[in-house]
């Protein structure tokens, strides 16, 4: 049972007190600490992780306890019921990977950016820089008030330092966007991907009681339905976590790599589970909590499977998949059926896809080519059909833009021996705002990558639709962008280059699995991708929102805003984010 992260339990009358007013409420207080886990196989040393814990209730038993696990608690919640969590960060110890100072990062003890050389090696690093540990959680997919957003400068410490953003540590989340499978995770800004590979973040399963409802379309539940969440990681002969590798350009940056590649694979917290399976359909709520890694999945025997929903709810209509590409950040909700499969077989979840996306190496076949596995024991019941799925799964409003558009840029800044940095449009983190779109408005963002990799670019607060993506000059493109702004990283508003001239071919319409809700876009090399944003609630008919009109249950225009970014987390943490407000 891999699955089942084992919680050493302590039911007590006080905690049982706790619960129900947190319940009642609908209020939890979950902390943030570090414990060890069995994430590699029995036998094998235990992990140091870090994870969320707080008050579970058992649905079966009743029992209530304290529990902690990484990835943390999946959190159930229900259309139309806000919920308020309370987060609380215990990590009074150092930072268990190496924090690069030279990074616009928290920086909680304001430690010189650029420390005198020469650099200690790691470990340790640098160990006034990396204590006490600074975290903030966002509700990736979540439709959330921006004080409770997970704004980067919004973190805190355990003893009470606090980012420039903080408002305050008791969020609250208003649950009234379409049913979807959204997931949390730390967003301390330059260091979301080392507060993330210690493994910062859970599910975040948002439900509907009659709206494309499980019980409508009669999707498996219960123990037939189980989130899965695939992360790389590296490791230390003593179990620990491995995230250290020679920095490309040490003199630049000591400790940060373009992208962080494990040459393991963790499930759920578990180093290549297996899955005892019934022979009968299941749903996976599937996403990928990868720091930097694609994963091109296919089951080993080949079958076939459907994918119903994607990041922001249901799909249009079911979708026949034999391979599923997940970018960092996105989710896929599938069907798998298992009543064919005999009894005593294992299917391998495989990985093709290519690593960085999408010209890096093939993955290893042995190891990384491998996800987990799933068994139908010799033993097994009776197969059991799955029922027909209806033709229509959601009703998805077409937006139209009502604003300009933008055309926005993905940059790499070269060093000696590869990227020293990436960018949106040429400008850093700490350049002023430039995305100030319209609350109620929609906007056409055409993005040009002028990179070499696949980036997935998560918007926050809203969902969003791929319009298409078409091949374009890419050079050509990036000769005169730089012509006309200077090589970035610049220091004034880009002048906007017009793609049309550079254009090849024809629009290419999304695949079929992106053909709904999306807060996570790839956007590919040699492609600019066109999106389109609507700054209102999800669930509205696009004729019922007007530019300026506020139709959400709270004002976006408040607070700190925003942040857009690539989801490849070591891009992110190296200035490939900015920061947006809603305007009223
Ligand atoms: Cu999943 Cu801004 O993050
Ligand atoms: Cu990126």
């Amino acid at each position: 049972k891999p699955f089942v992260i084992k919680v050493t339990a302590k039911t007590n009358e006080k905690n049982k007190r706790r619960f129900k007013k947190e319940e009642k409420r609908h209020l939890y207080i979950i902390d943030i600490s570090e414990f060890k886990q069995q994430v590699l196989p029995q036998g094998f040393p235990k992990t140091t992780v870090w994870g969320y814990g707080g008050l579970v209730k058992d649905t079966k038993t009743g029992r209530v306890t304290y529990s902690r696990s990484a990835p943390g608690a999946t959190f159930e919640a229900v259309r139309g019921i806000p919920v308020m969590v309370k987060w609380i960060n215990k990590l009074k110890g150092s930072h268990l990977f190496a924090v690069d100072p030279t990074l616009h990062w928290v920086n909680p003890n304001n430690m010189p950016m650029d420390p005198p050389k020469p650099w200690p090696p790691f470990p340790p690093g640098f160990p006034e820089a990396q204590r006490p540990v600074p975290t903030v959680t966002h509700l990736h997919g979540g439709e959330v008030p921006p004080i409770y957003d997970g704004h980067p400068d919004a973190w805190f410490t355990y003893n009470g330092k606090r980012g420039p953003a903080f408002v305050t540590s008791l969020y609250y989340y208003p649950n009234k966007q379409e049913p979807a499978t959204l997931w949390y995770h730390d967003h301390a800004l330059g260091i979301t991907r080392l507060n993330v590979y210690a493994v910062l973040a859970g599910f975040y399963l948002l439900r509907d009681s009659d709206n494309c409802s499980q019980k409508k379309f009669a999707l498996p539940d219960d123990k037939y339905e189980m989130p899965i969440v695939i992360q790389d990681r590296s490791f230390n002969t003593d179990g620990s976590f491995s995230f250290y590798r020679e920095g490309l350009n040490p003199d630049i940056h000591p400790y940060w790599v373009p992208e962080f590649l494990g040459d393991t694979i963790m499930v759920n917290g578990k180093v290549w589970p297996n899955l005892d399976v019934e022979r009968r359909q299941y749903r996976f709520r599937v996403l990928n909590g990868s720091n930097a890694r694609f994963y091109n999945l296919k089951m080993s025997n080949g079958m076939r499977f459907i994918q119903i929903g994607t990041d922001g709810g249901f799909l249009p209509e079911p979708v026949e998949l034999d391979t599923l590409l997940i970018a960092p950040g996105e989710r896929a909700d599938i069907l798998v059926d298992f009543s064919n499969i005999a009894p005593g077989t294992s299917i391998i979840l495989l990985n093709d896809a290519n690593a960085p996306f999408p010209f890096g190496e093939a993955p290893d076949p042995n190891t990384v080519g491998q996800i987990m596995q799933f068994t139908v024991p010799v033993n097994s019941t009776e197969p059991v059909k799955p029922p027909k799925l209806p033709d229509k799964l959601n009703n998805i409003p077409t937006l139209m833009p009502d604003s300009p558009q933008r055309i926005l840029t993905l940059n790499e800044v070269i060093g000696p021996n590869g990227p020293v940095a990436l960018l949106l449009n040429g400008q850093k983190w700490a350049a002023p705002f430039s995305e100030l779109p319209k609350v109620g408005s929609t906007e056409e963002w055409v993005i040009v990558n002028l990179t070499t990799d696949t980036h997935p670019i998560h918007l926050h607060l809203v969902q969003c639709q791929i319009l298409n993506r078409q091949d374009f000059m890419a050079d050509e493109y990036r000769i005169k962008w730089e012509e006309i702004n200077g090589m970035p990283p610049l220091d004034h508003p880009t002048e906007v280059l017009p793609v049309d001239p550079y254009l090849i071919g024809e629009p290419i319409d999304p695949d079929n699995n992106e053909k709904g809700w999306k807060d996570t876009i790839r956007v590919n090399p040699n492609q600019v991708t066109r999106i389109r944003v609507r700054f209102a609630p999800q669930d509205f008919p696009a004729s019922a929102v007007k530019p300026g009109e506020n139709l959400y249950s709270f004002d976006p225009t408040l607070g700190p805003g925003y942040v857009w970014h690539c989801h490849i987390l070591d891009h992110e943490d190296n200035e490939m984010m900015r920061p947006y407000k809603v305007k009223s």
